[in-house]
């Protein structure tokens, strides 16, 4: 024990006098990380790699309930931060908590560290997904596939940094958050998190986020670790539900669901989430070949991976590959995953002497120990973790401004994607009387979704003060004697499914008749992961019922979708006169809703994924030729609602003038592209110019086209801009049944707006 003491003490006033060197050379924290771990016992670096949930600490009444507010309970602190040496705290209680809850949170799990109790600090997790959603007055943006549906990098890097900025605020380092995946299964529950179908639109966006998250890499006090999840080919389970198998080729892993993560990677992202389902038979957490080789070997992640929720205890009691949890957890390290989302008691304490056992008989190298606690210290370091005293009494007077407010109402405005305007019905006259009606229209939760203030994000006690639903948004517009309101059907929970009624249908038909416009919301209840697998990708019925009541009526209807994912709607598309995407659009969606459903700004969203039309057929935009046979409909598999890269707005954009500068080139070469556009519209626009390559023959049947640049840019009424992009050698190549990314000689399409110019590759 006095051993023990003693090299405490001098490893602590060895990381002082290093923490006082702000300036440290990676090379400076590679030489304390080593410092510190030889001091470390086995018994302290299991605890490094063991990261619990908050309730595991938060105090409770006699009945056994959380103390509200959130209170830390100090003796169930001292057990697993100090006596198990615990390295990392995840999550919230249950709902949002208020700054100075946070605070109190963060002066409590940092103390004992402060207090020279532990060798390193803790570091806390959070799903900060569209803005710190756990913490009281946050900035709440829209969901990610709403930020994709902007096509606008420069704002989705702004959201990173107001989220930053806010989770920082709440004294938290560590962002669970981006969503990577690539949404290639609309089923899924979590589409809404991912940056749609495409793997270029996706990494461009994602590479923004974590920018602003990251900043140049150097964690200032506004920025926080982001989180690449979940690696990698979660999103693409076979028969829909969350965490069920995926079969992917090696072909669509390094084409479709690789990029994201390897551009992340190169943008310097220094933790990860493992995906907790199962490809090709394995599941992510014991995937060796995927976390060690490619991730850490190939791609050279420095930072570390973490696993998901309780994924340790599943590879024995779900998956079945580990028949008890010693070999579950020697597994999954080995495999190269470093810290384990136990997360709650007593089984932390389980995985800390399991753990240490396999350390202990060897079944885990100490290298890969060792390992694991550098890239957790490693990133402990780069978050400024080992500065004591430097966060909690921090000012930040952004916190929830007017000016991050507007910032997210810009993104929500940006992301709404115009679907159908049938003869201009929009804009609508403002003097003409309107009914509000459907499932999602009276709720701020439905502009939210989950991971909004609880984890389903479907408790409106929680809602943000001051923000409004679509109904309260269109009244304070019009008033309420020329805003009727009838919800017409509602959405609920059963039996663990959604579900969808009629409501009061006589009310809607009477109030429909003294209205001129129906404005129908309709949509999904929140949810995500298991609550939110679904049963088929039909809107429930309900609300198709609804939507032929308005079209009974003769008035004209304006469908807005507030939806995770994009659900089958083609019974209602015809006699719709307008339909509005809204995605998941945050605390300021209604503003931005009635903004531009009156012609206040114009709509420059456009969908980040392509709009199944019928539940049996779902196909992507960039599906081979072969698929569009062009015999007649009969052989026509894809048919889509809308293509992905879809969306109206109120100004008619020419585009004209394709131009290449050269049409030929060889390897290591590019072209210059050009293309002219003009807004013909009396309203300033915002264009976002898309530019696609077909390869006419490949020895692999190639995509029908693929997104390789995109641009969004402002284009005043009236005005003319010509954008240029560049296409190198590298954008037309593919990858081959030998692992390899090969180009081959050969012609190519580039398609931009409906023209199109051939070009050769000559190799
Ligand atoms: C989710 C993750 C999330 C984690 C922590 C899991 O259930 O899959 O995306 O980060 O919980 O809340």
């Amino acid at each position: 024990m006095l051993t023990r003491i003693c090299i405490s003490v001098f490893v602590l006033l060895t990381l002082n006098s290093y923490a006082q060197d702000s300036k440290n050379s990676s090379e400076n924290i590679e030489n304390q990380i080593d410092a510190i771990i030889s001091q470390m016992s086995p018994k302290e670096k299991v605890g490094q790699t063991c990261q619990i949930t908050l309730d595991v600490l938060l105090a409770r009444d006699s009945s056994g309930a959380l103390i509200e507010p959130a209170q830390i309970d100090p003796k169930k602190l001292q057990i697993a931060l100090v006596d198990y040496g615990v390295g990392s705290v995840l999550n919230v209680g249950w709902h949002t908590l208020r700054l100075e809850d946070w605070d109190h949170i963060m002066e409590m799990v940092h103390q004992p560290f402060e207090s020279n109790k532990t060798f390193a600090p803790i570091i806390y997790g959070i799903d900060a997904i569209h803005g710190i959603n756990y913490t009281v007055g946050a900035t709440l943006f829209p969901q990610e596939i709403g930020l994709a549906a902007t096509w606008n990098p420069k704002l989705a890097m702004e959201f990173g940094e107001i989220t930053a900025y806010e989770t920082r605020a709440s004294g938290i380092h560590w962002n669970f958050s981006p969503v990577l995946d690539i949404a290639r299964q609309p089923l899924w529950s979590r589409t809404f998190e991912t940056l749609g179908e495409d793997a270029y639109l996706a990494s461009t966006m994602g590479k923004a986020i974590i920018c602003g998250y990251q900043g140049d890499g150097s964690i200032s006090p506004t920025h926080v670790i982001a989180c690449m999840k979940h690696f990698v080919g979660y999103s693409a389970p076979e028969s829909g539900r969350d965490r069920t198998p995926a079969w992917i080729t090696d072909k669509q892993m390094n084409e479709i669901y690789f990029p994201t993560f390897k551009t992340a990677v190169e943008q310097g992202a220094l933790s990860v989430m493992i995906n907790s389902g199962i490809v090709n038979g394995v599941p992510g957490h014991i995937n060796h070949h995927l976390l060690t080789e490619v991730l850490k070997e190939e791609w050279g992640f420095e930072g570390f991976a973490v696993s998901d929720w309780e994924d340790f205890i599943m590879l024995h009691t779900i998956h079945k590959v580990a028949p008890d949890m010693k070999t579950a957890i020697t597994m999954a390290i080995n495999a190269g995953v470093d810290m384990s989302m136990v997360p709650n008691a007593p089984d932390y304490k389980t995985y800390c002497k399991l753990m240490l056992e396999a350390v202990e008989d060897g079944s885990i190298p100490q290298d890969r120990l060792d390992d694991a606690v550098r890239r957790i210290l490693r990133v402990k370091f780069r978050a400024g973790l080992f500065e004591k005293n430097q966060n909690q009494l921090k000012k930040y007077p952004n916190f929830g401004s007017q000016e991050f407010k507007n910032k997210a109402e810009q993104a929500a405005l940006e992301s709404i994607t115009l679907l159908k305007n049938d003869s201009n019905i929009l804009p609508l006259s403002p003097t003409k009387k309107v009914l509000i009606s459907g499932p999602t229209s009276d709720n701020l939760i439905f502009l939210n979704g989950a991971w909004t203030h609880t984890w389903q994000g479907d408790n409106p006690t929680f809602n943000t003060e001051g923000c409004l639903s679509v109904k309260e948004a269109f009244q304070e517009r019009l008033g309420k004697d020329n805003c009727l309101f009838s919800q017409g059907a509602k959405l609920f929970v059963e039996n663990g499914f959604e579900t969808s009624a009629l409501t009061d249908t006589a009310d809607f038909k009477k109030k429909a008749e003294q209205s001129d416009y129906i404005i129908l919301c309709l949509g999904e209840f929140p949810s995500t992961e298991k609550p939110g697998d679904i049963k088929s990708l039909n809107l429930p019925q309900a609300q198709i019922d609804l939507a032929k009541i308005a079209y009974r009526t003769g008035k004209p209807v304006v469908l807005i979708l507030l939806e995770g994912r994009p659900r089958i709607i083609r019974p209602i598309v015809e006699q719709a006169n307008g339909i509005i995407q809204g995605y998941l659009p945050g605390d300021y969606g209604a503003n931005a809703l009635v903004k531009l459903v009156y012609g206040d700004e114009n709509f420059s969203g456009k969908l980040p994924y392509t709009y199944p039309k019928y539940d049996g057929v779902l196909e992507f935009y960039d599906h081979p030729r072969s698929v569009d046979r062009s015999k007649g409909p009969e052989f026509d598999a894809y048919d889509p609602q809308w293509d992905f890269g879809f969306g109206l707005n109120y100004s008619e954009i020419e585009y004209s003038d394709l131009k290449l500068d050269q049409t030929e080139i060889s390897d290591n070469d590019s072209i210059m592209v050009s293309i002219t556009i003009k807004n013909m519209g009396e309203m300033d626009a915002k264009e976002i110019v898309q530019m696609y390559i077909s390869d006419h023959y490949a020895s692999l049947t190639p995509a029908g086209k693929q997104l390789k640049a995109f641009t969004k840019t402002a284009l005043d009424s009236g005005e003319t801009k010509v954008i240029n992009f560049v296409v190198s050698e590298e954008d037309l190549r593919f990858y081959d049944n030998h692992g390899e990314w090969i180009s081959e000689s050969g012609t190519f399409s580039i398609k931009i707006g409906g023209l199109e110019k051939t070009f050769e590759l000559k190799k």
